[in-house]
């Protein structure tokens, strides 16, 4: 199966970013580790700090995908542009967030993008996109 994972704003930062909150493996390792957690699918990774390449990103490229994977970073709390194409994208949608953003600051408590995904996984770490890709494959 072929998936997309999408990675938002300051997520090219991991590993340099807040270790205590996000761990200390920059996005290339957690890419890997996606990878090679599951060897038969063909999985695409694409991160911008971007609203406007994200949402291109969504547009264009998700029919050729099975499932969306989609950590929004920080426009999980405010785009509602995204959202939008979210809800417009044709295949199923699952938003990750490596922290638990429901224990942290309260502008972080809301994500308007979530009501546009299957699930939401937050607080799993990197586990999260293997959790999601799972899911995804349930959906599909
Ligand atoms: C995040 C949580 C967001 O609140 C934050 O802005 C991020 C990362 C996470 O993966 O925990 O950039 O999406």
């Amino acid at each position: 199966m072929r998936f997309l994972v999408i990675n938002g704003p300051n997520l090219n930062f991991l590993g340099k970013r807040n270790p205590a909150i996000y761990g200390a493996e920059t996005l290339e390792q957690i890419n890997a580790y996606i990878q090679d957690s599951f060897k038969d699918d063909e999985i695409e990774f694409f991160q911008s700090n971007h609203e406007g390449s994200i949402i291109d990103t969504i547009q264009a490229d998700s029919e050729k995908f099975d499932g969306l994977v989609i950590n929004p970073g920080a426009y999980a709390h405010y785009s509602y542009a995204i959202h939008d194409a979210l809800e417009a994208c044709p295949i199923p949608v699952i938003e990750v967030h490596l922290s638990n953003i429901y224990k942290r600051e309260a502008f972080r408590r809301i994500s308007v993008t979530a009501p546009a995904c299957s699930a939401v996984i937050s607080g799993q770490g990197k586990k999260g996109y293997l959790l999601a890709i799972e899911k995804l494959k349930d959906l599909v």
